[in-house]
């Protein structure tokens, strides 16, 4: 990624100590969406990373609730639908689910059954990586479905917590826009 680009991003980024819980550095990217370039510039990004590769999408898949966000600017960037991916109890026609745990916590995340049709090739987005807990059970999900996973895109990747390893280490491709340490 463009070095100016990944300032720009890193700096519509706020850092919140100790939310929600004490030790926790909060990753808010509230402030970046409310920039009048956030979602541009970062939507552009990642949909360049899947056009460079000439990677033939069917859907993009976003993680609630912050992957919404992403991934409604992204399907619409590469002309195809999105699938959402409610937590628990959300969705209204037959769902499987995975419970998983996160940096602060743990949950529980559905998909619609009749979302995914076998061979569908699929992006998975969502704006943070940590324990990478959220987006295996993402994955885990579709792929149950028939989904054939392209890669997984984020805004923010934080590496220490080790998501990123562990998903790349699952031979699944992850791109991230800017690392935080
Ligand atoms: C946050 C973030 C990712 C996840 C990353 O979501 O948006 O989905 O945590 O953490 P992990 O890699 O350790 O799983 P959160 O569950 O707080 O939900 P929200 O998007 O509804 O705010
Ligand atoms: N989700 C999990 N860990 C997070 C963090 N440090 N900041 C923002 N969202 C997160």
């Amino acid at each position: 990624v463009d070095k100016v680009a990944k300032a720009k991003v890193v700096s519509m980024i706020k850092a919140v100590p100790d939310f929600p819980k004490p030790g926790i550095v909060f990753r808010d990217i509230t402030t970046l969406v409310e920039h009048p370039e956030g979602l541009d510039l970062t939507t552009d990004i990642i949909a360049a990373y899947y056009a460079a590769r000439g990677a033939q999408l069917d859907a993009v898949v976003g993680c609630e609730a912050r992957g919404f966000i992403w991934g409604a600017t992204l399907a619409r960037q590469l002309g195809v639908g999105l699938i959402v991916l409610r937590k628990k109890g959300k969705l209204p026609r037959e769902t499987i689910s995975r419970d998983y745990s996160l940096e602060y916590g743990s949950a529980s995340l559905e998909c619609h059954v009749d979302s995914i049709t076998p061979g569908m090739r699929v992006v998975l987005v969502d704006d943070l990586l940590a324990t990478g807990g959220t987006m295996a059970a993402s994955v885990a999900l579709v792929r149950e479905l028939g989904a054939d996973v392209v890669g997984t895109a984020f805004i923010s990747d934080l590496p220490a917590l080790g998501g990123r390893a562990k998903l790349e280490g699952d031979g699944i491709d992850v791109f991230s826009i800017v690392a935080f340490d």
